[in-house]
């Protein structure tokens, strides 16, 4: 019987909850055991240091439906999380008054109920964070044991391209981990054998769209919603006031949202990392361009910065300036908003809901398949079919994206991102 956890890591987006949901119930429909880390690679590496409360003492509160839980599906999540245990990185001390049965405890066992309604929310209930520790061997080893001590074989991480490589890179090391363990008499031979193999797959929850080899990340769409409710917004002023506005968009270094938010809720100037503006310097193209459209009759200019938007010669292109340029050049009454994590959070529109629930399914079939001999996969989606393709190599081919943006090679920046529509 497969034992599979799931985490949630890097930055949150709306979608992941769906994932763990998934991700659970198709386990637990194909067989498997359940689990959830919480805290991302944080938890992984804190495990467990706290004994099982819940499955070992019986419920404090009694609870008809806690004992049908517990019954059917081995739940004890439910109840905690709802009451806020996910503040146990911020007091360092894993202790938190809410979190009775979950103190102490990182990787938790979970059962159908309680992952109920999960995709309706938005961020990610099991928590997530940026990890430092699990970037060093001592703390990837220190995971591994904690997997093992749990009798887990399979792990589902959902996270961006760095959270990606950094479950691939656990995979490798994984046999000279179970090795070390097995010399520091930390774990057994039995505990050794039967751990030979991690199983790992890959699920890119990101709103910035920014991973190659898939069309489109969990929580982008979500996120790209947002924008263009703020856009919306936004031109009820403009064009009241005949006001020019700057709006700053996330992304990191990719531009899909900025370019998309200029589709679907208009924009007359769009700046991406991707694709510079042609001129140096870009002021007179953006202001030409923006002086066009005042000219046939527009009473409103929005202008669109991808917030790691650049020029031809690599240097950012700031909002604050833009507005500069609009109010110096153009004598047009500017003001900036960057809608900052407002984009990031909230209820997962419909497609936020249907990727993870059909990636998630796909997840768990692969890591049933999964040999020493196959790779790590990402589930992806290419032309509305989930795909399975080798985590390195969708990982490699995002850094290549960044690297021919350094070398000032739009065109294949452009084309390695994979992302962007194409006429
Ligand atoms: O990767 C998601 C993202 O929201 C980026 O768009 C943004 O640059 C970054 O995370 C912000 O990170 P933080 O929430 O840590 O400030």
């Amino acid at each position: 019987k497969m034992k599979l956890a799931v985490l949630t890591s890097g930055g949150d987006s709306a979608g992941m909850n769906a994932v763990v949901r998934s991700v659970v119930k198709a386990g637990i429909m194909r067989g498997c055991e359940t689990w959830i880390v919480r805290e991302g690679y944080e938890g992984l590496v804190r495990g467990n240091t706290a004994p099982h409360k819940y499955h070992t003492d019986p419920p404090t509160v009694p609870s008809i439906a806690r004992e049908a839980y517990a019954h059917a599906h081995h739940s004890n999540l439910l109840e905690n999380l709802r009451f806020g245990d996910g503040d146990l990185l911020r007091d360092g001390t894993g202790d938190h008054p809410g979190g009775r049965t979950l103190k102490g405890r990182y990787i938790v066992r979970v059962g159908w109920d309680d992952v109920r309604g999960w995709f309706a929310q938005g961020g990610t209930l099991i928590g997530t964070a940026r990890s430092t520790v699990f970037r060093t061997v001592e703390g990837r080893l220190k995971a591994a044991h904690n997997l093992i001590k749990e009798g887990i074989d399979a792990i589902v991480v959902c996270g961006g391209d760095g959270s990606l490589s950094g479950a691939d890179v656990f995979r490798a090391e994984w046999p000279s981990h179970v090795a070390t363990l097995l010399a520091q008499g930390a774990i057994t031979p039995e505990q050794a054998e039967k751990h030979g193999h991690l199983r790992i797959a890959g699920l890119v929850g990101s709103i910035d769209n920014d991973m190659s080899m898939t069309d489109l990340t969990i929580g982008a769409v979500t996120a790209l919603t947002r924008i263009c409710e703020a856009v919306d917004n936004i031109n009820s002023t403009a064009a009241s006031h005949s006001r020019a506005f700057v709006l700053e968009v996330m992304g990191r270094h990719c531009g899909w949202l900025a370019l998309m938010a200029g589709v679907s809720a208009g924009a007359d100037f769009i700046f991406i990392p991707e694709r510079p503006p042609k001129a140096d310097p870009w002021e007179d193209e953006m202001c030409e361009e923006i002086q066009r459209h005042r000219e046939v009759g527009k009473r409103k200019t929005i202008v669109i910065v991808a917030e790691g938007a650049l020029d031809s010669n690599l240097q950012p292109i700031r909002a604050d300036y833009i507005k500069d340029v609009l109010t110096e050049r153009l004598g047009l009454d500017t003001r900036v908003t960057t809608l900052g994590h407002t984009q990031r959070g909230g209820k997962p529109c419909a497609y936020d809901r249907i990727l993870p629930t059909l990636q998630g399914e796909e997840a768990v079939k692969a890591l049933l398949e999964s040999t020493p001999e196959t790779p790590s996969y990402m589930i992806g989606v290419r032309e509305n079919k989930i795909t399975r393709v080798p985590l390195m190599e969708a990982v490699a081919m995002t850094r290549e994206a960044g690297e021919a943006i350094a070398a000032k090679d739009f065109t294949k920046a452009m084309s390695l991102r994979d992302n962007e529509f194409h006429q």
